[in-house]
């Protein structure tokens, strides 16, 4: 998720050479962590659109096969007051950042509804606006009921949140009160950031985390204790973050290594991706097997923020649809 993502990709239309690709749907069960934030930026201020793009969203997950998915967004930057700054230079209006959660949770619901998936969501904080964190961390608090399961940070990984103690408070906010905690680290920035996104603001989860990999002392450390790398092989290339050979991509040293990762698409409007499409290249250029889809869901479904109870029925649904029993050892 990026603040101005329409900057950031030139190789967008390269997407459709993969299309060709999309071979096989090699397993009808996926769970997901998808960014769908900047890719409403359009609708800002618009509340029909933006429940409809949330309903939408839940409705082409599940023609993907997806049967949980955890979509992540800025409320900020889709409200056009109690806002400050007010986002793309809109002039003040009436639709706060707090309205919009509202309506993005009554779309995915009623998605939730007419798709029969279940479907999340994760409120992003930004890095170049620590004033907005603690309205964020406010949010997920309200509408842990109601659908919003974590906080992330995300954005320019150039600013430190050291030198931003808004979001540091934020996230010791979350944790205060058991509001799941992800942040993007280590997609173009160096290993550091992914060191204080776990340190510091005590992530349960990383989005990317590709350049933990050249600090090989943190590796061995988030492999030794599970943490989870949320990978989106087709953003990675859109937005250079990694070579743009898929054979080299990191996920296949997450994959030798048998890290805890998931495969997630990032912003399917803005990079006119979807899961099968991530999910093709990894089986084309990254030699995946049906065997390590079927361990990375798994994994996904064991990191996801759903309570307990909830994450051990979505457990059942995939052994079930993989034919696995659930004390069969992996
Ligand atoms: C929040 O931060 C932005 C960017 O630094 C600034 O323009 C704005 O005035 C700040 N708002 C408040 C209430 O401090
Ligand atoms: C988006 O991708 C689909 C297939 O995945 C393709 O049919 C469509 O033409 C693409 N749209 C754009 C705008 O590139
Ligand atoms: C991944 O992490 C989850 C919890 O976050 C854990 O239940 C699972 O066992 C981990 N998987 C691996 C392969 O470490």
């Amino acid at each position: 998720m990026r603040a101005s993502p329409l900057a950031h990709v030139p190789g967008m239309f390269t997407v459709n050479e993969e299309t060709k690709v999309q071979s096989c749907l090699i397993i009808g069960v996926f769970i997901s962590y998808l960014c769908f934030s900047s890719s409403f930026w359009f609708f800002r201020g618009d509340r029909e659109a933006i429940k409809r793009i949330a309903y939408e969203f839940v409705e082409d997950r599940a023609k993907e096969g997806v049967i949980y998915v955890e979509a992540r967004y800025s409320p900020h930057f889709l409200a056009n007051t109690k806002v400050d700054p007010i986002p793309w230079n809109q002039k003040e209006g009436d639709l706060s950042p707090d309205e919009v959660v509202h309506l993005v949770n009554q779309g995915l619901r009623e998605g939730e509804r007419a798709f029969n998936i279940k479907a999340r969501s994760i409120l992003c904080c930004m890095r170049h606006m620590p004033n907005w964190s603690m309205d964020i961390v406010e949010l997920c608090k309200k509408y842990q009921h109601e659908g919003v399961v974590a906080i992330d940070l995300a954005g320019d990984e150039s600013l430190s949140s050291e030198a931003n103690p808004d979001h540091r408070r934020a996230y010791e906010e979350a944790a205060r009160c058991g509001v799941h905690r992800t942040v993007h680290a280590g997609e173009v920035g160096p290993p550091s950031v992914v060191k204080e996104a776990v340190e510091v603001l005590k992530a349960e989860r990383v989005g990317h985390g590709y350049r933990t990999l050249e600090d090989q002392s943190l590796y061995r450390k988030l492999l030794a204790q599970n943490m989870h790398f949320e990978v989106c092989p087709i953003s990675s290339k859109l937005t250079g973050a990694c070579d743009p050979d898929f054979t080299k991509h990191p996920v296949i040293t997450f994959r030798k290594d048998k890290a805890n990762y998931s495969l997630n698409t990032d912003d399917p409007l803005i990079f006119n991706s979807s899961l099968h499409l991530d999910y093709s290249v990894a089986s084309k250029y990254m030699g995946f097997t049906e065997q390590e889809f079927k361990r990375l869901n798994i994994n996904a479904a064991e990191s996801c923020f759903l309570p307990e109870k909830e994450k051990q029925e979505l457990l059942i649904s995939l052994y079930k649809a993989y034919g696995m029993l659930k004390s069969t050892p992996f």
